[in-house]
């Protein structure tokens, strides 16, 4: 089969936000936008030739169409073999897992992760390195650079490929080794956790609802939670994926999963509800009228991990991103073992990871995982729960009024102004930037600022240093506000605020979260001129 080069040119925007580059599908099918993206991660990993990789996705609109060009692609610039699963399937964390199993020289992971799929909506590419985990700032520099000089790819002149499949192919001189995507990542689970105690725990009666939202996660659940722990059939819904994702937002939620919440606060609630999105890595955690807030779970399992074989000799330490609450740290403080601040987004945690410094890490963002893999794990996260359910045999309201009894309670939530016009989003927090230093001492509201700041990171494994990464504001009671813009929307720009405030008085940890922050609430109004600027009345989405 013949190699052609294709003369191009950089196009505009491939710049990779949070987690890989994220775009309208209908960008990603325009010409040469996908190739010229390959081709700048083969550049800027310098070169595929005689590598290895795992190629897969969550099998979006337009997933399998990309994978076929990107394996035409691999073969022309020499690859050695790719390793794809079952009609271009795979989630997030059984790729990471696989790059690790295998020892490959990294993948290519086909997701836009939580956001809607379709050809109207949203589709992404992301690389994962050797470690499994998604390639550090450094790389995705390197390859950003790329984008803005390119000027041809390579790819094979044909080669219909059948991913449907099991089996070993050829792609000129490529291996094509197409797998089952389930049964590697299902093995995995059965190491880690006591799946005897869970499946005794379903045969006492306890009763489950896996929402996967018609995404990736659908077969993973079936297979792990009725097949091999023994939940009742129907207890994974919408459990096919679908290349739209049913027209829904993938997203585990309160907002995007309602569907599972009004099932969770009703009268015939089962006893433990959960979903995952898009590509399978995020989770929600629900009890029988209990949302467990992201932040609060990443707390409750590092108190608890140890109940799980595979985290039976303690935690190293724990990691959260810098926005998620400080749940966690009070566990960690508590255990005595390290707690690490990070900027958003899951790379920052790869090094603690690689460096044994850390065995759990999770974000407020709903993702959670440890050192199993290199990514978060919306599954990984569910039968944690359950395992930890499995031995206390308690419920999840009771697991958490013990938890925050014992703890305090790190009131949280985080409101989300969607779609702004860039221009208002930036000047706001380029406003309030200019103004941090003369906040301290200031009086807003209810509220005095204690001290303010815009978070950077260095990173104690490589020394790089990450800055930018959200403005603070930490108050004299002991309550924060952080501003940050996303980077994962495709379109304006997504301002996020994120509210704390610890409470330890232990007649006061019931109250509904919105209440509790009333005072922040209206004083990151005040401070950012949140309503003033975006014109908007209050927030699209509340977590
Ligand atoms: C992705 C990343 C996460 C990150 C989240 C939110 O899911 O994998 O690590 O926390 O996006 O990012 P954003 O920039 O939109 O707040
Ligand atoms: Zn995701």
């Amino acid at each position: 089969m013949t190699v052609q080069v294709i003369e191009t040119q950089p196009i505009e925007g491939q710049k990779p936000g949070t987690s890989g580059l994220r775009k309208k599908t209908r960008i990603f099918m325009q010409l040469h936008f996908l190739e010229n993206y390959v081709q700048s991660i083969f550049d800027g990993i310098d070169g595929v030739e005689g590598k290895q990789l795992v190629v897969g996705g969550d099998g979006r609109f337009f997933n399998d169409q990309a994978i076929k060009i990107i394996l035409r692609m691999a073969a022309a610039n020499g690859a050695k073999a790719c390793i794809v699963g079952q009609n271009g399937i795979l989630s997030t964390p059984a790729a990471s897992h696989l790059i690790r199993k295998l020892k490959t020289d990294g993948g290519l992971i086909l997701s836009a992760s939580h956001n809607p799929g379709g050809e109207n909506e949203d589709f992404g590419l992301k690389y994962n390195g050797p470690n499994g985990g998604p390639a550090n700032e450094g790389t995705t520099d390197k390859i950003f650079e790329r984008t803005k000089s390119i000027t041809s790819y390579k790819i094979l002149a044909s080669g219909d490929l059948d991913l449907s499949q099991i089996g070993t192919t050829q792609v000129g001189n490529m291996q094509v080794d197409v797998i089952d995507p389930i049964t590697d990542y299902a093995d995995l689970m059965e190491e880690l956790f006591d799946f005897d105690a869970i499946r005794s725990l379903f045969a006492s009666g306890f009763s489950l609802r896996f929402d996967a939202m018609h995404a990736v996660t659908g077969p993973y659940a079936t297979e792990v939670l009725q097949n091999r722990l023994g939940a009742p059939q129907g207890s994974v819904v919408n459990a096919t994926p679908l290349p739209d994702f049913g027209g829904g937002h993938p997203d585990p939620n309160p907002i995007w999963a309602k569907e599972l919440m009004d099932c969770m606060y009703s009268d015939t609630a089962p006893d433990f509800g959960a979903a995952s999105d898009g590509d399978g890595d995020r989770n929600m955690i629900v009890g029988k009228s209990c949302y467990v807030s992201p932040s609060d779970s990443l707390a409750v399992l590092a108190d608890l991990a140890h109940l799980a074989p595979a985290y039976s000799a303690g935690l190293a330490g724990v990691a959260r991103s810098m926005p998620t609450s400080g749940a966690a740290d009070r566990v960690a403080e508590a255990k005595g073992i390290p707690s690490f601040e990070t900027p958003t987004g899951w790379k920052f945690f790869g090094n603690l990871l690689d460096a044994g410094k850390v065995t759990l890490c999770g974000e407020e963002s709903a993702g959670t995982g440890s050192n199993h893999v290199r990514e978060k794990d919306g599954l990984w996260a569910v039968l944690l729960w359950l395992n930890i359910l499995a031995k206390k045999r308690i419920s999840v309201t009771e697991l958490l009024k013990e938890h925050w009894q014992r703890y305090g309670r790190n009131y949280y939530s985080r409101h989300d102004y969607e779609a702004v016009e860039t221009e208002a989003a930036n000047s706001l927090m380029n406003d309030l930037r200019r103004r941090l230093t003369d906040l301290p001492g200031q009086t807003i509201g209810a509220l005095t600022v204690a001290r303010a700041d815009e978070f950077a990171y260095d990173d104690p494994v490589d020394g790089s240093h990450s800055a930018g990464q959200g403005l603070r504001v930490f108050f004299d009671n002991g309550a924060r506000v952080v501003f940050r813009l996303s980077g994962t929307g495709t379109q304006g720009a997504t301002l996020r605020v994120y509210l704390e405030q610890l409470e330890t008085d232990p007649s006061a940890l019931d109250h509904e979260p919105q209440h509790a922050l009333a005072d922040i609430i209206a004083a990151a109004d005040q401070l950012a001129g949140i309503t003033a600027r975006t014109g908007r009345n209050g927030p699209d989405v509340i977590t």
